[in-house]
C-alpha cells in the first residue's frame, strides 16, 4: 500500500477550554520549579510538581504506554492540570482531550470513538528533502483559452507565476491544476509560497514581511523573503497524526466538482475507516519509522471523568496500551471506591484492578480560602468582570464553604445583577443576591431532604 501523505490536512480536536482559558502552563520557573502563582495557576503545588516531572518524561519520550491518573474531589483542578500539561508540551506534541461520557453515542461504537481518539494522539513527523520552487509571488497570471466544449466560456489552460528570493527571481509556466491549488490556498501577489516540483502541491508559508506595514485587519503571519535560489532542494517537515492519515486514506480527497458535491448532500458524511485500513496504515508507518523517514511522536490522550467508561471500554484501553504505537494516557476522576460501570465489582476510582496497576497517581486537594480568592481574581480578570475588593472576599468565603466551582459560577450572574443596578463593578450585595437565587449542592440536597414528601421518588 502506498500511503497518501501529500495532501493530508490536520484534524486536531480543539479541546473545550473556555473555563480554563486563563491557564497557559504549569507555572514553572526556568529551573522547572513550581511558582506560587504563574501561568494562571494557583497553589496545588505538589500536583503541579508531579505534572511538571511527567511533562519532562513525555517530552523525553520516557513514558510510552504509561498511564497517569489525576484523582481528587470536584473542582480541585484536575482538568486544569491536564490542560496545563498540554500547554507546556506545545503544539508539536498531539494532545487529544475527551470526556468519558463521549463514548455513548447512538451511531458510533464505543470502542471506535476511543480508537479514533487514540489515533488523534499518535503523531508522526515526516521529513523529506523535496525539490521545490520557493519565493515571494511577484505576479500571478492565468492564461485563458476558449473552452472547446463550451462555445461561450473560457478555461484556464496554464498559469504564469513569478517567484522572487533574496538571490534571484524566476518566471514559471505551470499547469492549470496548480492554478486551482493556488486559488485554494488563496495565494496572491506578495505571499511567500513553495510549490513541490513532483506533486505540484502548493503551500502558502505566509505574507512577505515586505508588506508588514499594510493595514491588515486579519492577523496574518509575516515571513521573510526566502534565501537561496527559487529552484532548490528543501527539507519539508510535516507534523500529522495517525488519525489524519486514516481520514486522508479513507475518504478520497478532491471531488470538488458539482456532481459529487450534490450526491454527497443527501448522504450523512460518515467516514468509513475500517480496522483493516488502520492495520495497513500502521504497517506502512512502522516501516517508515524503521527506515528513519518518519519519527514517531507519542502524544497524550486525556480522558476526563474516566469513571464514565464501562468495563468494555476499560478492557479495550488495556489492550491498546500494549501496542508498540501507543499514546501516553492521562485520566481524571473524582470518584473514590465505587462500582465499575457495567459490573457489580466495587473498586478504587471505579476502575478495574488490572488498569489500576498501571497507574501513576497524582492527587489534588481542596483549596484554602486564600487560594480560592486568587483563582476567583484570575477568572474575573479573564472574563473581563470588574469586582470590588469586599465582594471578592465574600465570594471567596462562599467558595471555601461550598465549592470553588460554585463560586466561579456566581461570577457572571453577579456581574449581570450589578450592571442592572447600574454599578460598574460586582458588589458584595450582588454576590449575596445571586447566592440567594441559586443553590449550591449542599443547600439543594438539604432542601430535597426536608421536602422529601413533595417530590416524586
Ligand atoms: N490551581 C488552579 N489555578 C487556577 N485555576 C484553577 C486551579 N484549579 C482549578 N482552577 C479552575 O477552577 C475551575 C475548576 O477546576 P477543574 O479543573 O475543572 O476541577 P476538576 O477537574 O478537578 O473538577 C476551572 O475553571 C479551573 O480552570
Ligand atoms: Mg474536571
Amino acid at each position: 500500500m502506498s500511503l497518501k501523505i501529500q495532501t493530508v490536512t490536520s484534524h486536531a480536536k480543539d479541546p473545550k477550554t473556555s473555563s480554563h482559558s486563563h491557564i497557559t502552563g504549569l507555572g514553572l520557573d526556568d529551573e522547572g520549579n513550581v511558582k506560587d502563582i504563574a501561568d494562571g495557576m494557583v497553589g496545588q503545588k505538589e500536583a503541579r510538581e508531579a505534572s511538571s516531572l511527567m511533562k519532562e518524561l513525555i517530552l523525553q519520550k520516557q513514558v510510552a504506554g504509561r498511564t497517569i491518573l489525576f484523582a481528587g474531589p470536584p473542582g480541585t483542578g484536575k482538568t486544569a492540570l491536564a490542560l496545563a500539561i498540554s500547554r507546556e508540551l506545545g503544539p508539536k506534541v498531539p494532545f487529544c482531550a475527551m470526556t468519558g461520557s463521549e463514548v455513548y453515542s447512538a451511531e458510533v461504537k464505543k470502542t471506535e470513538i476511543l480508537m479514533s481518539n487514540i489515533r488523534r494522539s499518535l503523531g508522526l513527523r515526516i521529513k523529506e528533502n523535496k525539490e521545490v520552487y520557493e519565493g515571494e509571488v511577484t505576479e500571478l497570471i492565468p492564461q485563458e483559452v476558449e473552452d472547446p466544449l463550451n462555445g461561450y466560456g473560457k478555461t484556464v489552460q496554464s498559469v504564469i507565476i513569478g517567484l522572487k528570493t533574496v538571490r534571484g527571481s524566476k518566471q514559471l509556466k505551470l499547469d492549470a491544476s496548480i492554478y486551482e491549488s493556488l486559488q485554494k490556498e488563496k495565494v496572491i501577489a506578495g505571499d511567500v509560497i513553495y510549490i513541490e516540483a513532483n506533486s505540484g502541491a502548493v503551500r502558502r508559508v505566509g505574507r512577505s514581511d515586505a508588506f508588514a506595514t499594510e493595514a491588515d485587519l486579519e492577523a496574518d503571519e509575516y515571513v521573510p523573503i526566502p534565501k537561496g535560489d527559487v529552484h532548490k532542494k528543501k527539507e519539508v517537515v510535516q507534523d500529522l497524526t495517525l488519525h489524519d492519515l486514516d481520514l486522508a486514506n479513507a475518504r478520497p480527497q478532491g471531488g470538488q466538482d458539482v456532481m459529487t458535491m450534490i450526491q454527497s448532500l443527501g448522504k450523512p458524511r460518515k467516514t468509513e475507516i475500517t480496522d483493516k485500513l488502520r492495520l495497513e496504515i500502521d504497517k506502512v508507518v512502522e516501516k517508515y519509522i524503521d527506515q528513519g523517514i518518519a519519527e514517531f511522536v507519542p502524544g497524550v490522550l486525556f480522558i476526563d471523568e474516566v469513571h464514565m467508561l464501562d468495563l468494555e471500554c476499560f478492557t479495550f484501553m488495556n489492550k491498546q496500551m500494549e501496542k508498540s504505537l501507543s499514546p501516553i494516557i492521562i485520566l481524571a476522576t473524582n470518584r473514590g471506591k465505587t462500582k465499575v460501570r457495567g459490573t457489580d465489582i466495587i473498586s478504587d476510582f471505579g476502575m478495574p484492578r488490572d488498569l489500576i496497576d498501571r497507574l501513576t497517581i497524582i492527587t489534588t486537594i481542596p483549596y484554602n480560602p486564600q487560594e480560592v480568592s486568587e483563582i476567583l481574581k484570575i477568572r474575573a480578570h479573564a472574563e473581563g468582570i470588574p469586582i470590588a475588593a469586599d465582594a471578592l472576599v465574600r465570594l471567596a468565603q462562599i467558595g471555601a464553604e461550598t465549592s470553588l466551582r460554585y463560586a466561579l459560577q456566581l461570577l457572571t450572574p453577579a456581574w449581570i445583577q450589578a450592571e442592572m443596578n447600574a454599578y460598574d463593578e460586582v458588589t458584595q450585595e450582588a454576590i449575596d443576591d445571586v447566592h440567594d437565587l441559586f443553590l449550591d449542592v449542599q443547600r439543594s440536597s438539604r432542601i430535597l431532604k426536608d421536602n422529601e414528601e413533595v417530590y416524586l421518588a
